[in-house]
């Protein structure tokens, strides 16, 4: 099912060999059920904040007969989990905002797993997040999946300082060679410059664009 879905099927492939990985924001469960179906992860344990969403997960993997691999936890969050194994903790189709709040708010057993994170937006705020945490992220890259581009990170305990072009293009430079990277700078160039096009000159935010347009264009190849 996974193999449809280039976005899924990029974070799974980021996945690590694992005792017990988090599936934060379960949803349909396909995280889970592929984790668990390739002896990725000995244990899920699967979470969302909505019990319809919840239940989609627990359906699947009782069709899949791997229920028994699998906790289901109806909650907020990470702030109700806690196993000492776990390892890894996937976070993905969520808002940045939502992301920072989740990992600001985590349990203890789940301080020093990896992380995975898809956040649909606000990608600067969550990597000065993982920075305040104490995270080092190892990739930060960009997936296209039919028409729409995302980010994703993956982080692990440890110490890191970001300049502006880290913070702004992403925090490893040798993600920005991959040709799906290079589209969404274009792409995100031309949409920032179509904006600025339209603002009145000396006007502060206008300021703001072009400096991002800037440090987007020192990245371009
Ligand atoms: C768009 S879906 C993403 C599903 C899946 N993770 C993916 O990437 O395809 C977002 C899911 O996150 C859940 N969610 C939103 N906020 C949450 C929170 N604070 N804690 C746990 N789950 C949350 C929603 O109920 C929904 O099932």
């Amino acid at each position: 099912m996974i193999r449809d879905y280039s976005r899924l099927a990029e974070i799974v492939s980021l996945a690590e060999r694992s005792k017990v990985t988090v599936d934060v924001g379960c949803d349909h469960g396909f995280v889970t059920e592929y984790l668990l179906r390739n002896q990725i992860a000995d244990k899920v344990i699967a979470t969302d904040i909505s019990e319809k969403c919840l239940a989609k997960t627990k359906k699947l993997l009782e069709k899949k007969e791997l229920s028994s691999k699998a906790d289901f936890l109806q909650c907020d969050g990470l702030s109700q989990v806690h196993d000492k194994d776990i390892d890894q903790i996937i976070i993905a189709g969520m808002g940045g905002g939502t992301i920072v709040s989740i990992l600001d708010n985590m349990s203890e057993d789940c301080k020093s797993a990896r992380l995975i994170l898809q956040p649909m937006n606000e990608l600067r705020d969550v990597r000065l997040a993982l920075c305040r945490l104490g995270y080092k992220i190892t990739r930060d890259l960009i997936v296209r999946d039919e028409d729409k581009y995302y980010h994703i990170l993956v982080a692990s305990i440890g110490t890191q300082e970001l300049t502006e072009t880290q913070i702004y293009c992403g925090a490893v430079a040798a993600d920005y060679a991959s040709q799906d990277y290079q589209d969404w700078l274009a792409y995100t160039i031309q949409s920032m410059q179509n904006i600025v096009k339209d603002m009145p000159e000396n006007n502060e935010r206008r300021a703001k664009f072009l400096r991002a347009i800037d440090i987007l264009k020192s990245v371009k190849n």
